[in-house]
Order: C-alpha cells, then structure tokens, then sequence
C-alpha cells in the first residue's frame, strides 16, 4: 500500500507534538492503518528556530501555500491557527489542490468551517478537525461515531483550560483575577490575543462547531451568546461556595422552541457534580441523547500531547480511508436562534 504523505504547516506547540508521536510511533501507527505514515514538507514562519525535533529528513517551505499544493503531499495538516491569513488561504488552496485536511484551527472552523465543508464536498475531500475541540477528548468522533444513533438534545462543557485554570484557582488560593491572569500569562497557557480565552471567545468558537455536529446545523459563531469571565470577582466565587456552588464557563446548546439555542458563559454549577470538580485546566463535555441519556467525556483539553493526539486520530482515519464528514449539508432544518433573541435565564 502507498504511504500516506502529509505535509504539516505549523511547527509549534501542536506541530512539534504531531512530528514527535510520528517518528516515536512509526510502527504501531502503520500497524494500526495498514499504511506507512510519512511526513514529507513543513513550513513554518522561521526556518532557522530550533524546534526540538529533527526536521533534516523533510522539504522545508516558507509559503504554507506551496506546502499544501505539493504534488508528494496527500493531506495538508494546519497546524498555524487564526482565521484569516496563512491558514485560510493554506486550507482553500490544499482542498482546490484535492488534498485532504486536518486541522486544530478552532477559529477557522466556526468562522468558515460551512464554506470550507462545502469546498471539500465539492472536491470529494475532507476536513477534519477533532483537536479543534477540547483538545485530547475525542468528542467529535463520539458524536459522528458513537452516537449516531441519537437524537441529540443537548451538549454542555467546560472548553477552555485556561478560564477553567483561573477560575478554580481562585477559590483555591484565594488570589484575584489580574494575579491569576498574569500567571497564565507566565506559564504560556494564554492565546496570542488572550482575550480570545477570557472573554469566552475560544470556548464560544468551540460550542459553535460542536453544536453544527451535535444538532445537524450550520456553524454559526454569530449566534453564540458570549460572555466572558473578566468581570468575575473574588467574592462572586465565595459566594458561590458559600451556598455550594462553583463558577464555571460553561457552555450550553439545545434545542428550544426558538431554534438551536447556544450560550458561552459563566454560570453556577453545584460544587458536588461533575462540572463543579472540574480542576485547573481540564475540560469536560455533556452530551445528552434521546437514546444513550447522558454521556460524560473529560480530559486534558489544550498542550502538547493531548492536542497532538487529537490530531493523529484524524490522520489515521484518513489512512484507513474513512470519507466521514463531519458537517456540511445541514442535516435538519433546525435554525440557530440569534444569540440576541437567546436569554441566560
Ligand atoms: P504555536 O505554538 O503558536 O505555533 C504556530 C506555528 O505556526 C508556528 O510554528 C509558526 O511559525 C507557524 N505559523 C504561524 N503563522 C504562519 C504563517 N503565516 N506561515 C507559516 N507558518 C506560520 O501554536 P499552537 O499552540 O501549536 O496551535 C496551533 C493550532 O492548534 C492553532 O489553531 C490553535 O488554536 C490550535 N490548538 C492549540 C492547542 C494548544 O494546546 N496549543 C490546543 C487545541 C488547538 P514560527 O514558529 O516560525 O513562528
Ligand atoms: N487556550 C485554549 C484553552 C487552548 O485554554 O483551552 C486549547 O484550545
């Protein structure tokens, strides 16, 4: 069987950790697909950074464009981020090309992931995007895969560590938001624009692809009702415990008789359930079925490995040639309410 050449632009947090697991895991990875799976160019801004693994063995490219169109690539692996730029034009011309692609771009896919789906479908390629979601936790695959048969009504979560780190740490150590935010800052938990993590946007990014998958709709950022935890104060949190709560960012999508209601905000949680245990930067999302009742899924949700395990899971079900789109045609007619018609009460 022919290899499956990627060619992987990115080569950072989530880039680094893909090229790591395959040359640590060469053998299992083509014993598991029945397919060699081979690097073969990468790209990145600065071709002179050392970036801990060896990259002698791969064509180098500083135009993720001509990464994504080379003729020994199979399948173009976005690992760069944003949803403009580099990374939009990158995936547009590796589908045109008739390359298929993986991706952990979160803000790329609820931004553009319906034009996208729609490009790869007309190609008869794929775009896959499992690490785009609470990082490790393989809630997409769930979804598509493990619950197929349900009719979901409802998918809830904590999506994004670093809220979930500032949040818990507050009430543990007692220190205000603008302490915690800056040491989120010094452990390199942040986003490059961080309001993106405190202001629900990443998080609000990942409901809205989650919600497209879960409830056969479009992505719709737009209509995610936002609200961000840079207002939550110290005594919001005692208070909270006080009368045996936890505050989380939690999201919430479900069907009401509005259409596909989807908010991202900080709610209270009872300290005792699932949610409310949810420590530093775990992720944990609920699925609720009309068949299976309610699922739990919790795990690491953003660094290197977890991520890196996200992606690799999308790599070799295109090694073993599944074609499984995740959206694209709307598969009902539920409408998303917009998020100015939806209320938190
Ligand atoms: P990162 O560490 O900042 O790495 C980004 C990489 O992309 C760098 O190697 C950078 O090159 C390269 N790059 C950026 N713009 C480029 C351009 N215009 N042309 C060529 N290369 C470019 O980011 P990351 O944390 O690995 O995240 C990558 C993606 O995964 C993002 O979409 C992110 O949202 C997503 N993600 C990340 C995590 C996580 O835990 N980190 C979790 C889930 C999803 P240089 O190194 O030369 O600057
Ligand atoms: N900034 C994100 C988070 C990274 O804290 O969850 C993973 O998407």
């Amino acid at each position: 069987t022919e290899p499956l050449r990627l060619g992987i632009a990115g080569l950072g947090t989530v880039g680094t950790g893909v090229i790591k697991i395959i040359r640590r895991q060469a053998a299992m990875l083509e014993a598991r697909t029945g397919r060699q799976i081979q690097i073969t160019a990468v790209s990145a801004r600065d071709a002179g950074k050392d970036r801990g693994v060896p990259l002698g063995d791969y064509a180098w490219e500083t135009d993720p464009v001509a990464l994504a169109t080379r003729d020994d690539v199979d399948v173009f692996v976005e690992l760069m981020g944003g949803h403009e730029g580099a990374a939009k034009a990158a995936t547009e011309a590796a589908l045109e090309a008739g390359k298929d692609v993986v991706t952990a771009n979160k803000a790329l896919l609820a931004i553009h992931g319906q034009a996208l789906a729609e490009q790869a479908e007309a190609a008869g390629r794929v775009i896959r995007f499992e690490a785009a979601v609470a990082g490790g936790i393989p809630v997409i695959k769930s979804l598509t895969e493990g619950l197929a048969g349900n009719e979901i009504t409802r998918v809830m979560g904590v999506m994004n560590g670093t809220c979930n780190y500032i949040l818990t740490q507050m009430e543990a150590t007692g220190q205000g938001y603008n302490a915690l935010f800056e040491e989120c800052g010094r452990l390199g938990y942040l986003e490059a624009d961080p309001n993106l993590d405190v202001g629900g946007i990443d998080a609000g990014h990942k409901l809205a692809i989650l919600s497209a998958i879960a409830f056969g709709t479009k992505p719709a950022f737009d209509d995610v009702q936002l609200e961000g935890i840079q207002r939550i104060s110290l005594d919001d949190i005692r208070h909270a415990a006080d009368m045996g709560y936890r505050i989380k960012l939690l999201g919430v999508a479900q069907r009401t008789g509005r259409g596909l209601e989807q908010r991202m905000s900080p709610c209270l949680v009872p300290a005792n359930s699932p949610l409310g245990q949810l420590e530093g930067g775990t992720n944990m999302v609920v699925i609720e079925g009309d068949a299976v009742e309610q699922i739990v899924l919790r795990g690491p949700g953003a660094g290197e490995g977890p991520t890196a395990s996200a992606v690799l899971g999308d790599i070799c079900d295109l090694a073993r040639g599944s074609r499984l789109a995740t959206f694209g045609q709307p598969a009902t007619s539920l409408e998303n309410a917009p998020a100015a018609q939806t209320s938190l009460a």
